[in-house]
């Protein structure tokens, strides 16, 4: 049995507030079988399984546990933001947004149980998009409307913008690059490994020489389709 450990709404929206509550109070017995089971799931990636909420899709939960890393790192946590830090990081993007979006943060709570293993949830709202990995993965298929062109050109300048204001996204790859599922543009999420970093350091990765290497990887799948008629 889990207990709730800490825990912060950031929404001001009653009807946010109301829904996050309800899924706490049924979240202390129900976190194990959620993360057993496919249902409601909507994304898996390296650190976080994500869901959407039972009766509201247009919330989901990133849900992060640590006696699942554990054993999938061999006992040892890799390194990740906490939720506090990476909702600190979606809303520094948020106010860089225009046609790239970011999804809006609604809290986090950490749950832990009898032993000391914590899961961490993230509340946000869920996008209307898909990844480029399920893309790739031959999982979804592009929007009618997508440009190739624009899409990376917006999404660069967005990184560029972010990487002036000193945000390093730290992770662009294609499981956290989304495609708006009806205007065909950008979505970026999981601040999981983002950093603030000033002029005198230099950043391990740079975003846009992954950016690049993104788009390669969809021009290749999209030639692929091409050429085997899909
Ligand atoms: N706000 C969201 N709306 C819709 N799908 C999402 C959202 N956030 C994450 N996902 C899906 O869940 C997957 C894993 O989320 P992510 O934050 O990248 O986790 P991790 O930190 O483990 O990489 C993403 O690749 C995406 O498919
Ligand atoms: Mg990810």
């Amino acid at each position: 049995m889990y207990k709730l450990q800490s825990q912060e709404v950031y929404s001001e929206d009653e009807r946010i507030r109301n829904m996050i509550k309800e899924v706490e109070s049924s979240l202390f017995s129900s976190i194990e079988d959620l993360l057993k089971s496919q249902r409601n799931n909507i994304g898996s990636g390296n650190t976080a399984e994500v869901h959407h909420h039972d009766t509201n899709p247009g919330i989901c939960m990133k849900i992060i546990s640590e006696q699942v890393l554990l054993d999938r790192f061999d006992g040892v946590l890799p390194p990740f933001n906490s939720l506090s830090v990476e909702i600190d990081f979606m809303n520094r993007a948020a106010e860089h947004s225009g046609i790239v979006k970011t999804p809006q943060a609604y809290g986090h709570d950490i749950f832990e149980d009898e032993e000391g293993n914590k899961v961490h949830v993230l509340f946000m709202e869920r996008l209307n998009a898909v990844s480029i990995r399920d893309i790739h993965n031959n999982l979804a298929s592009l929007p009618k409307n997508f440009d190739m062109g624009l899409f990376f050109a917006e999404l660069q300048k967005f990184l560029e913008n972010l990487n002036e204001a000193h945000v390093y996204h730290g992770d662009i790859a294609e499981g956290n690059i989304m495609i708006d599922l009806e205007t065909g543009h950008p979505r970026l999420i999981d601040f999981g490994k983002s950093k603030l970093v000033f002029s005198s350091e230099k950043p391990e990765h740079s975003d846009i020489s992954d950016l690049k290497r993104v788009r390669r990887l969809l021009e290749n799948k999209v030639n692929s389709l091409t050429n085997s008629g899909k």
